[in-house]
């Protein structure tokens, strides 16, 4: 029997937890176990003895290809809408006491890009590319990137990507405000760890209240509810059917 691998990967390193996304063999898109696993990692961090930065992270040229489309199709088949753990996920970025860095290597499309808006630190490599169609996919944006998104990068660069669907190189992020740092391919995750290690060096009270200045974590989680009430109403449309079916029934 050959043993299963673990979809999401969490260690902890002296005050640093990494939660990798481990599903490289369909670019990290994501499940409804990997959001259940990530969102206990995060939201547990901040009860792990010692833990004080958690960096995301997932593999080399794949950080995440955002919500598994399969998934979206079966949602929509049988009016559903976000799953139940993937919208605690949300919630749980939002609120996130822990401070949380980014290490995007590649692609990071749909939720691998909104969820970046939540991070405190984002490190990318000079490959990386942003995108979130979902507007190309019928959808409507989530994970409070129609609020944080124009307030992160204004209106003209939030609506190029959130509603026009243009990606964004890693040059482009980072003109944009949405990463920090852009280091080669190989450097990603030693910068990220860097940033982290340099974070959870800083007096953790001051931290926290400056965090708890800086994020509306209210706000984000109105808006993630709000968002999550129409990309309901979007999935069940026969145009975001219909772009899921094309999607999964594409020819290589
Ligand atoms: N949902 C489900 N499966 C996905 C996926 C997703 N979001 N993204 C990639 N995959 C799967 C592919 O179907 C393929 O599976 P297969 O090998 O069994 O056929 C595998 O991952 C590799 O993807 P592939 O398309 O061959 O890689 P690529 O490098 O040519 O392209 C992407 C990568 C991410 C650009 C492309 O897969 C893509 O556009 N995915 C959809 C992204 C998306 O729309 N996400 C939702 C945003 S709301």
């Amino acid at each position: 029997m050959t043993a299963v691998p673990e979809l999401v990967l969490v260690t902890d390193d002296g005050p640093i937890r990494t939660v990798r996304m481990n599903r490289a063999e369909k670019k990290n898109a994501l499940t409804v176990p990997m959001y259940e696993r990530m969102g206990a990692a995060i939201e547990g961090a901040a009860a792990a003895p010692g833990v004080r930065c958690v960096v995301i992270a997932g593999a080399p040229g794949a950080f995440c290809a955002g919500n598994d489309l399969q998934d979206f199709l079966a949602a929509s088949a049988n009016a559903e809408g976000l799953a139940p753990p993937l919208i605690r996920f949300l919630h749980i970025l939002a609120r996130a006491e822990t401070p949380l860095v980014a290490a995007v290597s590649g692609l990071a499309v749909g939720i691998g890009t909104t969820m970046l808006l939540h991070c405190d630190h984002v490190v990318a490599s000079s490959d990386a590319r942003f995108s979130t169609p979902f507007v190309q996919l019928g959808l409507v944006p989530e994970a409070a990137s129609s609020l944080l998104g124009p307030r992160r990068m204004g209106h003209a660069r939030a609506f190029a990507l959130l509603a026009m669907g243009r990606p964004l190189d890693a040059a482009g992020a980072l003109a944009a405000g949405l990463v920090n740092t852009v280091v080669a391919p190989a450097e990603v995750e030693a910068e990220a760890m860097k940033a982290a290690r340099e974070i959870a060096a800083l007096p953790v009270e001051a931290l926290a209240a400056t965090r708890a200045l800086l994020r509306s974590p209210d706000a984000a989680v109105k808006r993630i509810d709000e968002e999550a009430a129409e990309f309901k109403r979007r999935l069940a449309s026969p145009e975001a059917r219909a772009a899921f079916e094309a999607f999964l029934a594409r020819k290589k």
